[in-house]
């Protein structure tokens, strides 16, 4: 058993990223300025996108994202029941109704015949989650957009750098949500952004995310200088600092060789867990490149005379730290209560939820990281075995 405790995540902050915080620091500029600016172009151009707006969370790009394409009250935005709170909180921050969906089993990403059977008059948008890194099933779902003139927001908190059919994620929904959060493939601490091919979009985001403070009014009023804005709605305080973009832009210098090494970390896995039957891995599509934010195991309860749960507390006491991606929206009180959900219709979520653990994936662990994990999972596997 290793001595030390591994936590399933751990950011990795390099002198590169000291050295550009500093230099933000002393750069007499401290709040949004260059530096972000700076990794909202970079972020545009890494994910396919034409503009890139940078804010405070993923969170507040969905929330702007909805503002943006002006759902609200009466309209109805499909997600996934396999999310974290915030997708389905800003649909509610706009008065919306969110409209829960079931996953596919191999992806425990939105099923499209689920959110095809979701559809009615009032669907003005579907929220999808490249869970674990992992890209929603585009095509299909663009098809449905299509048909029923719907809008795609993705919430890629988890998937920068991922890829369907060869394009990024960023340039495969009208608006693309990542985040920067601690424990994220790119972090800025707290942080993240909303890209778009669409100008007009972007320009709205933009003028959201400050206060709803017009940017060009000095343009439209050069006789009045600098200091004249003019408030156009009322927008929210979503902007992202520089010294947070300062540790983004460190990252991004490190951020191809950060996913090499998860899928590295995550071949590793998978050759020392092949073997263990009481083990179910993910996958990735044949057509997709996974970002491998996650590493979901799926435990065959079947085989195990041990839940989930104590499965879990057998991996701390080896030192092992995991989590679980996700308590399914359906779940939570609140959702459930004020949806009127009930378990039975996300059979997929319901099953996976019973099953599922995140093994620690993160481009600092060691190989001998990885290798405790394996040893720990099969020492466990074995031990309770049926
Ligand atoms: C799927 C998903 N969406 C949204 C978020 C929210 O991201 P942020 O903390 O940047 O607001 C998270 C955060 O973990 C997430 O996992």
């Amino acid at each position: 058993m290793r001595d030390a405790f591994l936590p399933f995540a751990v950011p990795w902050v390099t002198a590169r990223e000291r050295e550009l915080v500093l230099e933000a620091l002393d750069s007499g500029w401290i709040t949004t300025g260059p530096k972000t600016l700076e990794l909202a172009r970079r972020i545009a151009e890494r994910s396919g996108a034409a503009h890139a707006i940078c804010v405070n969370s993923a969170t507040g790009a969905l929330h702007l994202a909805l503002e943006a394409l002006g759902i609200g009250p009466g309209d109805e935005v499909i997600t996934s029941t396999w999310t974290f709170a915030a997708t389905v909180n800003v649909i509610e921050h706009v008065r919306a109704t969110p409209v829960l969906v079931d996953v596919e089993p191999d992806t425990l990403n939105l099923d499209p015949v689920a959110v095809a059977a979701a559809i009615t008059p009032r669907t003005r948008a579907i929220i999808t989650v490249d869970y674990a890194g992992h890209p929603c099933e585009y095509d299909s779902l663009h098809a449905l957009a299509a048909k029923h003139g719907l809008r795609i927001i993705d919430d890629a908190a988890h998937a920068l750098g991922a890829r369907y059919r060869g394009r990024p994620v960023g340039s495969l929904a009208d608006i693309t949500a990542f985040s920067f959060y601690a424990t994220k493939n790119l972090s800025t601490g707290e942080g993240g952004a909303a890209v778009t091919d669409d100008p007009a979009l972007a320009e709205r985001i933009q003028l959201l995310s400050l206060h709803g403070m017009s940017r060009d009014a000095w343009k439209r009023y050069s006789d009045t200088g600098s200091w004249y804005y003019e408030v156009v709605a009322p927008g929210w305080k979503y902007n992202l600092s520089d010294v947070l973009a300062a540790i983004g832009l460190g990252q991004l210098e490190r951020f191809d060789e950060w996913q090499l090494r998860r899928r590295a970390i995550v071949e590793r896995y998978r050759a020392g867990l092949a073997e263990v039957p009481e083990i179910g891995l993910p996958g990735a599509r044949a057509h997709i490149e996974h970002a491998w934010h996650l590493f979901p195991i799926a435990l065959d309860l079947d085989r195990l005379s041990i839940d989930r749960a104590r499965f879990i507390q057998e991996l701390r006491a080896e030192n092992i730290g995991t989590s679980v991606h996700f308590i399914p929206i359906h779940r939570h009180p609140h959702f459930r209560d004020s949806l009127g959900l009930t378990p039975d219709r996300f059979p997929v979520a319901e099953h996976a939820y019973a099953r599922a653990i995140t093994l620690p994936l993160f481009p600092r662990m060691s190989d001998g990281d990885a290798d405790d994990v394996i040893e720990a999972v099969r020492r466990v596997a074995l031990a309770f075995r049926r």
